[in-house]
């Protein structure tokens, strides 16, 4: 797989799935605009992918704010004047059962994970439009597929998500622009860190491999679903779950 010469634009990337993205998109020769609310590290993962060669741009971007996220994409085209890649990563849990949810809770999850979406795909596809060319992978999750109590808002949330994707895949198709899911299972990283031991040790019951999977495992899916090679994939949702939900 080869990405010289493309650049990448990775929501959520100062830490976990994110970063882990940008990384595995660098190493195979992308360049990539990086994007959180937290400058600070995403600064130290633009140093690590600049370290490799490549050209990266930290900005802050809130994806749930219209307004920030038209501005952070005009940024990056103004930087490297096109944008190959989007990678819509950023997401937040707000969890509680239903009838316990505040509606703020409900509402704050819903613009990040898909709202923010929605507003970045909005705003890179004239450029992908026009150079005929583009990649988007949606970052959805097992529970998306599976329902899961105590977390109606992320799972509504997720699920959505992939309605989008189909649709913007078939909206985009004939324009040589490929939209995609991946769906991660139990990853390790800061979202799943605070679950407690004994949530955890249920949920490893559930993984026919056993074990959690790594930030690492799920960027190799995204790259994939990235590159060249995925051209004739659209409209997917890779499952990167261990078996936790065979579809
Ligand atoms: P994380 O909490 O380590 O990273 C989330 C990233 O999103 C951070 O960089 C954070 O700054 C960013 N972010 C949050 N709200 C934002 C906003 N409004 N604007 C811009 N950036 C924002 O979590 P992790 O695990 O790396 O999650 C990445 C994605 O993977 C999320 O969409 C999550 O829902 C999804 N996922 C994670 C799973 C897991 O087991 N860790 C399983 C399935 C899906």
């Amino acid at each position: 797989m080869n990405f010289e010469g493309r650049i990448a634009l990775v929501t959520g990337a100062s830490q976990g799935i994110g970063r882990a993205s940008a990384l595995a998109l660098a190493e195979a020769g992308a360049d990539a605009a990086l994007c959180s609310r937290n400058l600070e590290r995403l600064e130290n993962v633009a140093k690590t992918i600049e370290a490799m060669g490549k050209k990266a741009l930290a900005l802050r971007m809130d994806v749930s704010s219209l307004e920030s996220v038209n501005a952070a994409v005009a940024k990056v085209l103004e930087w490297g004047g096109k944008i190959d890649i989007l990678v819509n990563n950023a997401g937040v849990t707000k969890d509680n059962l239903v009838m316990r949810m505040k509606p703020e809770d409900w509402e704050a999850v819903l613009k990040t994970n898909l709202d923010g979406a929605f507003y970045c795909i909005r705003a890179v596809l004239p450029g992908m439009v026009r150079q005929r060319r583009g990649r988007i992978i949606n970052v959805a999750s097992v529970v998306a597929e599976t329902g899961n109590p105590g977390q109606a808002n992320y799972v509504a949330s997720k699920a959505g998500l992939i309605g989008l994707t189909k649709s913007v895949a078939a909206e985009v198709a004939s324009r040589n622009i490929t939209v995609n899911a991946v769906a991660p299972g139990f990853i390790a990283t800061a979202m799943t860190e605070r679950l407690s031991e004994g949530v955890k040790e249920k949920i490893l019951g559930l993984i026919p491999l056993g074990r959690m999977g790594t930030d690492r495992e799920v960027a190799l899916g995204v790259r994939f679903l990235a590159s060249e090679e995925a051209g004739y994939i659209t409209g997917h949702v890779l499952n990167i779950n261990g078996g936790m939900y065979m579809a």
